[in-house]
Protein backbone atom coordinates (compact mmCIF):
# COMPACT_ATOMS: atom_id res chain seq x y z
CA UNK A 1 0.00 0.00 0.00
CA UNK A 2 2.77 2.29 1.03
CA UNK A 3 4.47 1.88 -2.24
CA UNK A 4 1.21 2.67 -4.41
CA UNK A 5 0.35 5.64 -2.12
CA UNK A 6 4.02 6.87 -2.97
CA UNK A 7 2.89 6.59 -6.81
CA UNK A 8 0.35 8.48 -6.17
CA UNK A 9 1.75 11.51 -3.89
CA UNK A 10 4.91 11.65 -5.77
CA UNK A 11 8.26 13.06 -3.93
CA UNK A 12 7.82 14.79 -1.05
CA UNK A 13 9.73 17.96 -1.96
CA UNK A 14 9.77 18.10 2.29
CA UNK A 15 6.20 17.81 2.75
CA UNK A 16 4.89 16.54 5.79
CA UNK A 17 3.85 12.90 6.18
CA UNK A 18 2.59 10.61 9.07
CA UNK A 19 3.30 7.12 9.53
CA UNK A 20 0.68 6.21 12.41
CA UNK A 21 1.88 3.03 13.85
CA UNK A 22 4.95 2.59 12.42
CA UNK A 23 6.42 -0.35 13.65
CA UNK A 24 9.66 -1.17 12.54
CA UNK A 25 9.83 1.79 10.24
CA UNK A 26 10.20 0.31 6.69
CA UNK A 27 7.42 2.91 5.62
CA UNK A 28 9.15 5.42 7.57
CA UNK A 29 11.89 4.65 5.83
CA UNK A 30 10.25 4.21 2.39
CA UNK A 31 8.78 7.85 2.50
CA UNK A 32 11.25 9.73 3.91
CA UNK A 33 13.91 8.09 1.25
CA UNK A 34 10.96 9.62 -1.22
CA UNK A 35 11.49 13.47 0.13
CA UNK A 36 8.94 13.35 2.92
CA UNK A 37 9.59 15.03 6.01
CA UNK A 38 7.76 12.18 8.28
CA UNK A 39 6.36 11.93 11.87
CA UNK A 40 6.29 8.50 12.72
CA UNK A 41 4.26 7.84 15.77
CA UNK A 42 3.80 4.00 17.89
CA UNK A 43 2.99 2.99 21.12
CA UNK A 44 6.28 0.69 21.07
CA UNK A 45 9.30 2.92 23.09
CA UNK A 46 11.07 0.74 20.57
CA UNK A 47 10.42 3.05 17.67
CA UNK A 48 13.08 5.76 17.87
CA UNK A 49 15.68 3.25 18.00
CA UNK A 50 14.50 1.69 15.23
CA UNK A 51 14.53 4.70 13.24
CA UNK A 52 17.11 6.18 14.98
CA UNK A 53 19.38 7.17 12.01
CA UNK A 54 16.97 9.02 10.46
CA UNK A 55 15.77 11.35 12.99
CA UNK A 56 19.52 12.22 13.43
CA UNK A 57 19.27 12.86 9.71
CA UNK A 58 16.89 15.96 10.60
CA UNK A 59 13.67 14.98 8.51
CA UNK A 60 11.98 11.87 10.45
CA UNK A 61 10.76 12.56 13.85
CA UNK A 62 9.49 9.93 16.44
CA UNK A 63 6.67 9.89 18.61
CA UNK A 64 5.83 7.62 21.22
CA UNK A 65 2.29 7.68 21.79
CA UNK A 66 -1.12 6.43 21.30
CA UNK A 67 -2.94 7.08 18.46
CA UNK A 68 -6.26 7.45 20.71
CA UNK A 69 -4.54 10.99 22.29
CA UNK A 70 -1.89 11.95 20.70
CA UNK A 71 -1.93 15.31 18.73
CA UNK A 72 -1.88 15.19 14.77
CA UNK A 73 -0.04 17.61 13.22
CA UNK A 74 -1.48 18.98 9.74
CA UNK A 75 0.53 16.72 7.02
CA UNK A 76 0.04 16.18 3.13
CA UNK A 77 0.32 12.31 3.99
CA UNK A 78 -1.23 9.61 6.06
CA UNK A 79 0.03 6.20 6.31
CA UNK A 80 -1.12 3.45 8.68
CA UNK A 81 -0.76 0.00 7.87
CA UNK A 82 -2.44 -2.58 9.81
CA UNK A 83 -3.10 -0.31 13.07
CA UNK A 84 -6.13 1.13 12.84
CA UNK A 85 -8.39 -1.75 13.61
CA UNK A 86 -6.19 -2.10 17.35
CA UNK A 87 -7.65 1.42 18.20
CA UNK A 88 -11.43 -0.25 19.45
CA UNK A 89 -14.73 0.41 18.33
CA UNK A 90 -14.98 2.39 21.08
CA UNK A 91 -12.10 4.90 20.14
CA UNK A 92 -11.81 4.63 16.67
CA UNK A 93 -14.64 7.00 15.03
CA UNK A 94 -12.31 9.93 17.16
CA UNK A 95 -9.28 8.75 16.35
CA UNK A 96 -10.69 8.68 12.25
CA UNK A 97 -12.10 12.08 12.94
CA UNK A 98 -8.92 13.34 13.78
CA UNK A 99 -6.77 11.28 10.85
CA UNK A 100 -9.30 13.19 8.62
CA UNK A 101 -9.22 16.83 10.12
CA UNK A 102 -4.98 16.89 10.44
CA UNK A 103 -5.23 15.98 5.83
CA UNK A 104 -4.39 19.23 4.39
CA UNK A 105 -6.13 19.57 1.01
CA UNK A 106 -5.33 17.98 -1.77
CA UNK A 107 -3.66 15.45 0.80
CA UNK A 108 -3.83 11.63 0.44
CA UNK A 109 -4.12 9.23 3.26
CA UNK A 110 -3.45 5.29 2.77
CA UNK A 111 -4.80 3.20 5.53
CA UNK A 112 -5.97 -0.52 5.70
CA UNK A 113 -8.68 -2.56 7.97
CA UNK A 114 -9.21 -5.79 8.74
CA UNK A 115 -12.36 -7.14 7.53
CA UNK A 116 -15.22 -9.37 8.04
CA UNK A 117 -13.49 -12.33 7.11
CA UNK A 118 -10.39 -12.15 8.90
CA UNK A 119 -9.16 -14.54 11.22
CA UNK A 120 -9.74 -11.94 14.10
CA UNK A 121 -12.78 -10.47 13.07
CA UNK A 122 -14.66 -11.24 16.38
CA UNK A 123 -11.96 -10.07 18.58
CA UNK A 124 -14.11 -7.62 20.20
CA UNK A 125 -11.03 -5.42 20.37
CA UNK A 126 -10.77 -4.82 17.68
CA UNK A 127 -12.59 -1.92 14.82
CA UNK A 128 -13.50 -4.50 12.10
CA UNK A 129 -15.37 -3.26 8.85
CA UNK A 130 -16.47 -4.26 5.37
CA UNK A 131 -15.80 -2.90 2.20
CA UNK A 132 -19.12 -0.43 2.44
CA UNK A 133 -17.79 0.67 5.81
CA UNK A 134 -14.35 1.11 4.42
CA UNK A 135 -15.86 3.30 2.12
CA UNK A 136 -18.14 5.36 4.41
CA UNK A 137 -15.13 6.32 6.33
CA UNK A 138 -13.96 8.37 2.81
CA UNK A 139 -16.80 9.39 2.00
CA UNK A 140 -16.75 13.29 -0.13
CA UNK A 141 -12.53 12.20 -0.47
CA UNK A 142 -11.95 12.21 -4.11
CA UNK A 143 -9.74 10.04 -6.49
CA UNK A 144 -10.78 6.62 -4.00
CA UNK A 145 -9.69 3.10 -4.74
CA UNK A 146 -10.71 0.30 -2.12
CA UNK A 147 -8.70 -3.34 -2.18
CA UNK A 148 -9.35 -6.10 -0.78
CA UNK A 149 -6.69 -9.05 -0.18
CA UNK A 150 -7.18 -12.30 1.70
CA UNK A 151 -4.33 -14.87 2.10
CA UNK A 152 -3.47 -17.70 4.79
CA UNK A 153 -0.68 -17.29 7.07
CA UNK A 154 0.85 -16.64 10.37
CA UNK A 155 -0.24 -14.05 12.56
CA UNK A 156 2.38 -11.58 14.55
CA UNK A 157 2.54 -14.69 17.00
CA UNK A 158 3.12 -17.70 14.39
CA UNK A 159 -0.32 -18.87 14.87
CA UNK A 160 -1.89 -20.27 11.62
CA UNK A 161 -4.42 -17.20 10.46
CA UNK A 162 -6.97 -16.28 7.72
CA UNK A 163 -5.88 -12.36 6.85
CA UNK A 164 -8.73 -10.93 5.24
CA UNK A 165 -7.75 -6.87 5.00
CA UNK A 166 -9.19 -3.85 3.02
CA UNK A 167 -7.14 -1.10 1.93
CA UNK A 168 -8.13 2.43 1.06
CA UNK A 169 -6.56 5.41 -0.81
CA UNK A 170 -7.91 8.64 -1.18
CA UNK A 171 -6.99 12.32 -2.02
CA UNK A 172 -8.66 15.48 0.49
CA UNK A 173 -10.76 17.77 -2.53
CA UNK A 174 -8.78 20.82 -2.45
C1 LIG B 1 1.17 -4.91 12.85
S1 LIG B 1 2.18 -3.60 13.32
C2 LIG B 1 2.27 -2.69 11.80
C3 LIG B 1 3.53 -1.91 11.67
C4 LIG B 1 3.71 -1.20 10.33
N1 LIG B 1 2.72 -0.19 10.10
C5 LIG B 1 3.71 -2.18 9.19
O1 LIG B 1 2.82 -2.16 8.36
O2 LIG B 1 4.64 -2.99 9.16
C6 LIG B 1 1.09 -2.63 14.32
C7 LIG B 1 1.77 -1.47 15.01
O3 LIG B 1 0.78 -0.59 15.51
C8 LIG B 1 1.17 -0.15 16.79
N2 LIG B 1 -0.05 0.26 17.49
C9 LIG B 1 -1.13 -0.50 17.79
N3 LIG B 1 -2.05 0.22 18.43
C10 LIG B 1 -1.57 1.49 18.52
C11 LIG B 1 -2.06 2.71 19.09
N4 LIG B 1 -3.25 2.76 19.70
N5 LIG B 1 -1.29 3.80 19.01
C12 LIG B 1 -0.07 3.76 18.41
N6 LIG B 1 0.44 2.63 17.85
C13 LIG B 1 -0.29 1.51 17.92
C14 LIG B 1 1.89 -1.34 17.39
O4 LIG B 1 2.74 -0.98 18.44
C15 LIG B 1 2.63 -1.90 16.18
O5 LIG B 1 3.92 -1.34 16.04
Amino acid sequence: MCTQLLELAGHGRGRKALDLGAGAGVETRALAAHGWRVLAVDLDPRLPGRIADLVRGGRVAAVVGDLRDVSLPSAELVHSSLVLSFTGPADFPAVWARIRGCLLPGGRLGVDFFGPRDGWADVPSLTILDRPQVEELVAGMDDVRVDEEEWDGPSYGGDAKHWHVIQVLARQPG
